[in-house]
C-alpha cells in the first residue's frame, strides 16, 4: 500500500473519489458532503491531497482546505475504499494529511466536523479537542460546502450555530 502526497499522476482517479464520496453518503445516510470530480482535482493540482493506492486500484482519499485567509485550515473528504476499512488506512492517511498540513501552513489552526466515530478517535488521537462551531471558521465558503449533506436543513435552521456533525480542532499554540 502506497500513501503519498498526491500528484498529477493521481488525477484519473478523481472519477473513483467522488463516487466512492457520493456511495458512501447513501449507505452511512447521517450526512456526508459530496465533492466533485473538478473539485477534487483542484486539491490534488494545488498540492493539497493525500492518496492511497494499492496496485494501481484506489484506496483512499483526504484533503486539505485553506479558510479565513489561512487562519485556519480542515480535513475534509476523507474517505477509504470499502474493501481496505477496518485495518487502520484512515488513520494513516489523516496522519500523513495532518503532518502535510502542519509543514505547509504551520501556523493555521486545523479543524474538521465529522459524525464519524472512526475520524473522532483519529483526531483525538492526534490531539484535536471537540468544540462548538462558534470555535471554528466563520468563512462562508467552508459552511457552504455542507449544502450537499442532507442535514444542512438543521445547520440552517440553527443558524450554523451547531449541527449534526461534532467540530474538532487543533490549535498549534496549544499542543
Ligand atoms: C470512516 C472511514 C474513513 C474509516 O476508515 P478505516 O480505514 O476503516 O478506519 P481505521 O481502520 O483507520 O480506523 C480508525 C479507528 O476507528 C475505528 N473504527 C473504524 N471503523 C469503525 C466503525 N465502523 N465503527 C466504530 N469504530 C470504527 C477503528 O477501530 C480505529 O480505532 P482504534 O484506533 O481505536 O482501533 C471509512 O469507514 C469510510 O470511508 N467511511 C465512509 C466515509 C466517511 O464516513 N468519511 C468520514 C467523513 S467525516
Amino acid at each position: 500500500m502506497e500513501i503519498l502526497i498526491a500528484s498529477l499522476k493521481h488525477i484519473k482517479y478523481c472519477n473513483v473519489i467522488s463516487q466512492n464520496i457520493a456511495s458512501s453518503a447513501k449507505v452511512r445516510g447521517t450526512g456526508i458532503a459530496l465533492r466533485s470530480p473538478e473539485y477534487i482535482q483542484t486539491k490534488i493540482e494545488n498540492n493539497n491531497a493525500v492518496i492511497a493506492i494499492e496496485n494501481n486500484e484506489f484506496a483512499g482519499f483526504c484533503y486539505i482546505e485553506i479558510w479565513g485567509h489561512g487562519k485556519y485550515v480542515a480535513h475534509s473528504g476523507l474517505i477509504v475504499s470499502p474493501k481496505f476499512r477496518g485495518k487502520g488506512l484512515a488513520k494513516k492517511i489523516k496522519t500523513l494529511t495532518f503532518n502535510h498540513s502542519k509543514n505547509k501552513y504551520p501556523n493555521a489552526k486545523i479543524f474538521g466536523i465529522t459524525t464519524g466515530l472512526p475520524v473522532m478517535k483519529i483526531n483525538y488521537e492526534l490531539g484535536y479537542k471537540p468544540v462548538t462551531f462558534s470555535e471554528l471558521t466563520d468563512d462562508e465558503a467552508f459552511w457552504k460546502g455542507c449544502s450537499t449533506c442532507k442535514n444542512y436543513d438543521v445547520l440552517n435552521r440553527t443558524r450554523r450555530e451547531m449541527c449534526l456533525c461534532t467540530g474538532m480542532l487543533y490549535d498549534p499554540n496549544k499542543n
